[in-house]
């Protein structure tokens, strides 16, 4: 029996760990593009719970354990009325008697973590309003594959200190990789947050925090943003929409990162408001290869979690 791992955060694997999952995400990839679909994980069964809208994550998921010989069901809040109709230890209890790995999105990650407390079987946190580690693995492939190499690699966060932000300042710290956080004030993440994040910190990594979106992303190989308003903020909206209005990635802005930049986005996006048309379908966008990079990013972390 393998022992049992849940991946809640990107803090829960060694570094070596996560190298470890990269590699093989790449491996399969290349076998894939090949046509090779080794059945690595043979009728495995991954339970996805969804208490908030996906498009990437859950299909992404689904294809990937189908690849891999498993398949998927999905288990929409409506339904199953976690913590509403049954207590969140009740569920996590019975779905660990039938499914091999439970894929998590929720609302608050304090429910994920509960949930993990009572499985006996891995948990991968699909985004909650703490983190999204699925997406932060993607985005680390799809720089690689760029430039060859996370040496060296200066990426420039533009907007919101939020869930994903989040995950890829804690990749960034276990990779050792450049950050540059712009984020207005009010929307920056805490000493605290951050020194969790970071508590990983490897050699090279850098953080830094320019205000000036300009300058954050002067030599940067990659300009990042993702929504001003996530799932859950909607009550939040009008503000947001006024506080980050200078914080949008334009071509413009892109001028002043490195010629060979390249602009990445967890998507869904907004048009118009943190990224305009001419950057997201820019040459140098890579939004497509980056959601793509979800499947091939989490076949590696089934892998490691799963095979027998
Ligand atoms: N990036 C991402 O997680 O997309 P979905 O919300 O569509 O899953
Ligand atoms: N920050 C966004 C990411 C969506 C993938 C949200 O939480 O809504």
């Amino acid at each position: 029996m393998k022992p049992l791992r849940h991946i809640l955060t990107l803090s829960d694997l060694e570094v070596e760990e996560l190298k470890s999952i990269l590699k093989t995400a790449s491996k399969l990839k290349a076998d894939y593009k090949q046509g090779k679909h080794e059945k690595l994980l043979d009728g495995k069964v991954l339970g996805m719970i969804f208490e908030k809208m996906s498009l990437r994550t859950r299909v992404s998921f689904e294809a990937g354990i189908f690849q891999l010989g498993g398949t998927a069901m999905l288990l929409e809040d409506k339904h199953i009325g976690l913590g509403s109709r049954e207590s969140v230890k009740d569920v996590s209890r019975v779905l660990s008697s039938m499914v091999d790995c439970v894929v998590f999105r929720a609302k608050r990650h304090e429910v994920v973590e509960e949930f993990a407390s009572y499985s006996s079987v891995p948990v991968i946190n699909a985004l909650t309003d703490k983190s999204h580690p699925c997406q932060a693995l993607a985005d680390v492939l799809t720089i690689k594959e760029e430039f060859g190499s996370l040496e060296n690699i200066k990426i420039a966060w533009i907007g919101d200190s939020n869930n994903v932000s989040a995950s890829l300042v804690e990749i960034a710290a276990m990779l050792g990789l450049h950050i540059v956080i712009s984020s207005p004030e009010g929307y920056r993440f805490s000493q605290e947050e951050i020194a969790t994040l970071t508590q990983q910190r490897q050699p090279g990594f850098e953080l830094e925090f320019i205000d000036n979106p300009k300058d954050a992303v002067s030599d940067a190989h990659v300009v990042y943003t993702d929504v001003w308003v996530s799932m859950g903020e909607e009550a939040e909206k009008q503000e947001r929409l006024e506080r980050f209005a200078s914080y949008q990635v334009n071509a413009e802005l892109m001028k002043n990162a490195r010629k060979d930049a390249i602009f990445l986005h967890c998507l869904p996006a907004r048009r118009g408001l943190e990224v305009t048309d001419d950057v997201i379908d820019s040459p140098q966008s890579r939004v497509v290869a980056e959601a793509e990079n979800r499947m091939h990013a989490q076949k590696g972390l089934l892998v490691w979690l799963l095979q027998d």
